[in-house]
């Protein structure tokens, strides 16, 4: 279950947190968003640490496909449809932006991480039409967008939408990379948040500014983020001996595969389910027989799952935490595009400290409301939050056993047999079969 980065590139390990210390400014979080936070605020001179439950870049940034783009999925004509022409061309315009942030830190800091420019592509085998409609909307918002019937795949499509000059790269050759010169304190783990004083399992932190990028936000009052997102899996399997993609690929059909090459190995991605409630096991199978049927060529290497937080309007929340606390910041849902979305964060989050203005700053901004689009989702969210909460009712004064409560705020867990790990379906937490957190919301371990 571990991913091609993991295998390939190891970080060093180091020390947690030893004393009570002052800072500018901490980060909680040492993946992708919190590193990349760390960094431009150390380049703009505050002095920052960042801390870690486990180990850098050990959550969703070593699960990632790490394909960095602004094309989205279906997107451009539902955001045209739900927030009007001028913020869906924002949408579009931050993550460019982003890709190009990124760009511009690999050059800056001689960074080898395989980083390369080529299109995307958002495909499909059945629904041309669609396809059609979303290039037009996304080419009317002047993103470099066109149909074309060119993909660069051996098998057929009824075509797909063209973004130029996306990219992809191998995160944790970046990582690596970026995190050299940061603070970082691993193993220490935050266990609350008072005014300016993060309090964690190995000593305190005091800051001017606290920022919250540990993938899913532990404070939930005031922000109320476990009601404004769930978490979704979706799985990814490696394939050895496949000649590398022109592109970077991404299916809108049910069965179909997000693509990329790394080299001769050929990742192929599907599913997308809520944490807790489907056996990934029916996921992989799906995701081996099609691309079987397309790169018969393929040998399997490995195989692995990520996680991610999807807001029910469709956007990340970036910036202040909540309006009655000004220093605290936070960067998460980035749902399935973690890439754009750190760079971005951390860009939103160095200006909203320094007061520079930013064009991006509302579109993200935690404090939106959004009820005509947020209704449907928040109402499907919080049922499935209350059949959690109510089947943990039921379990509490019974035996542990097969049976166990998360730690959280009490829903009951499901087993997750492919990965060995306990899962909540209320809002996403894991952990191991020892009962250990794996994931966030929760602060604190199955036995604590
Ligand atoms: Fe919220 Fe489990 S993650 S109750």
């Amino acid at each position: 279950m571990e991913s091609i980065w993991s295998r390939t590139v190891e970080i060093p390990e180091r020390e947690c947190l030893k004393e009570d210390i002052r800072v500018d400014a901490v980060v909680i979080g040492a993946g992708m968003s919190g590193l990349l936070t760390a960094f431009l605020l150390e380049e703009s001179g505050l002095k920052t640490v960042v801390l870690e439950a486990g180990r850098i870049a050990g959550g969703q940034t070593k699960n990632t496909t790490a394909k960095i783009t602004s094309q989205h999925g279906m997107i451009y004509k539902k955001l045209t449809e739900n927030f009007g022409e001028k913020r869906a061309a924002l949408y579009g315009q931050a993550h460019e932006a982003a890709i190009g942030e990124l760009e511009r830190l690999i050059k800056d800091n001689h960074i080898n991480c395989h980083f390369s420019r080529l299109p995307g592509y958002l495909y499909s085998q059945k629904d041309r039409k669609a396809l059609e409609e979303e290039a037009w909307a996304a080419e009317k918002l002047g993103l470099g967008a066109s149909f074309t019937e060119e993909t660069g795949l051996s098998f057929e499509t009824v075509g797909a939408v063209r973004f130029e000059n996306q990219a992809q790269f191998h995160p944790l050759e970046f990582i690596k990379a970026i995190s050299g010169g940061l603070s970082i304190y691993e193993h220490t783990r935050v266990r609350k948040v008072r005014r300016n004083k993060v309090y964690t399992d190995k000593g305190r932190v005091t800051a001017d500014h606290i920022i919250f990028a540990c993938h899913y936000p532990i404070v939930n009052v005031p922000g109320f983020y476990f009601l404004r997102q769930h978490q979704e899996k979706s799985c990814v399997i490696a394939w050895d001996n496949v000649k590398p993609l022109p592109g970077i690929y991404y299916s809108i059909d049910k069965e179909g595969l997000s693509l990329r090459s790394s080299g001769n190995i050929l990742l192929t991605g599907g599913g997308g389910f809520r944490t807790g409630e489907k056996a990934e096991g029916e996921i992989y199978t799906s995701i081996r027989k099609e691309a079987e049927r397309f790169f018969p060529e393929g040998r399997e290497i490995t195989h692995w799952s990520a996680q991610d937080c999807m807001p029910h309007d469709g956007m990340a929340f970036i910036g202040q935490y909540s309006i009655f606390k000004p220093g605290w910041h936070v960067a998460t849902g980035f749902q399935k595009w973690g890439m754009t979305s750190s760079m971005l964060s951390a860009m939103l989050i160095r200006d909203e400290i320094w007061e520079i203005e930013n064009p991006y700053v509302l579109l993200f901004s935690p404090q939106r409301f959004h009820p005509a689009v947020s209704a449907g989702p928040f109402f499907q969210d919080a049922a499935q939050s209350m059949k959690g909460l109510a089947k943990g009712i039921v379990l509490l004064g019974k035996k542990e056993g097969k049976h166990r409560r998360c730690t959280h705020m009490g829903c009951a867990l499901n087993w997750n047999e492919e990965e060995e790990i306990w899962e909540c379906p209320c809002h996403g937490s894991c952990f191991d079969k020892e009962g250990k957190l794996l994931t966030e919301p929760s602060k604190k371990d199955l036995k604590e």
